[in-house]
């Protein structure tokens, strides 16, 4: 199998919410996702370290999914359950973002149908399920299985409200350093793409938080937006902000720029905006 492009696959992921109860994931198939997951060390940028198991849905239980897993009939027919762990720890759920998606982005690639739920599932079901721990949390899981044909007309109702398809233009997102917009013809291809690929990030009812200040140098300064300057970040937004880095690095590595990660003092003071710094591409120049 050639391999696709990050780039390729980025396009491609898009919330799944129907499976096909049909066929069972070959086996090849789900051994290259383990050994992917076993092989990436999960580690985020801040250093904290997830752990994820794959819950098989017993074949005759597939549809029963409602009252058990609580996924209120968003999710019918998924085969498989990922699940996810992490110790509450600072910046737990900013690692959690980037690791969980690169492995989403796997699961793509393999043309498997994934679906971030932060929101919509039991956390009592899935805790027991994987034995979860006194210092641990479970910030979201992601059916697992072969998309069905078509969406079913919940998962296109759920698509329609919350404008699945749709993301902010490019100037709300992206800036110069004192918030002006950037102008996309005037930064280098890997940057102009690595942007374009945080835009088709998925993130928590497609608020699209993130928003990025590119300096001179290159760096990229990551901030989240919240409703205003005193209200605190919600904890889905520390997960999309660690899934816009996760897109934005992969694409930048596609590019092969080299760089890491580093939570600066801010230079600039934004006090009187509701941007909340979070941390900073350090680009590596040759
Ligand atoms: C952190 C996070 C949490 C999410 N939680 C849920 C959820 O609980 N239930 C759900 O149906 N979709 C959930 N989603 C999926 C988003 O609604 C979806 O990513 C967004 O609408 C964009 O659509 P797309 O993923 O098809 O591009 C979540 C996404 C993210 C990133």
């Amino acid at each position: 199998m050639t391999k696709d492009s990050i780039i390729d696959v980025i396009n491609r992921r898009t919330s799944w919410r129907s499976y096909d109860t049909d066929y069972s994931v070959p086996h090849e198939i789900l051994d290259e996702l383990k050994e992917y997951i076993a092989s990436f060390e999960t580690v985020g940028p801040f250093g904290n370290k997830a752990r994820f198991e794959l819950l098989r849905i017993p074949d005759g239980e597939r549809n029963r999914l409602n009252s058990e897993y609580g996924t209120y009939g968003f999710i019918k027919g998924a085969e498989y359950f990922l699940a996810g762990a992490i110790s509450k720890k600072k910046w737990a759920l900013e690692d959690f973002g980037y690791i969980f998606e690169h492995i989403i982005l796997k699961a793509t690639e393999l043309n498997l149908g994934t679906c971030w739920m932060a929101g919509t599932f039991k956390r009592s079901t899935i805790a027991r399920d994987i034995n979860l721990q006194q210092d641990e949390i479970i910030p979201a899981i992601t059916p697992i299985g072969i998309p069905a044909e078509s969406r079913r007309v919940v998962g296109k109702l759920i698509r329609f409200v919350i404008r699945a398809k749709k993301r902010k233009p490019w100037e709300e997102l992206f800036f110069n350093e004192p918030f002006l917009p950037l102008k996309k013809e005037m930064i280098d291809e890997s940057s102009q793409t690595a942007l374009e690929m945080v835009r088709l990030a998925p993130s928590a009812k497609n608020k699209q938080p993130w928003r990025i200040v590119l300096d001179s140098k290159g760096n990229a300064h990551f901030y989240i937006q919240t409703e205003s300057r005193d209200s605190h970040i919600h904890f889905y937004q520390r997960l999309d902000i660690g899934i816009a880095m996760c897109h934005f690095e992969l694409t930048k590595r596609y590019f092969k720029k080299d760089g890491n990660w580093k939570a600066l003092v801010p230079e600039v003071d934004f006090k009187s905006q509701p941007y909340h710094y979070v941390a900073t591409w350090i680009e590596k120049n040759d």
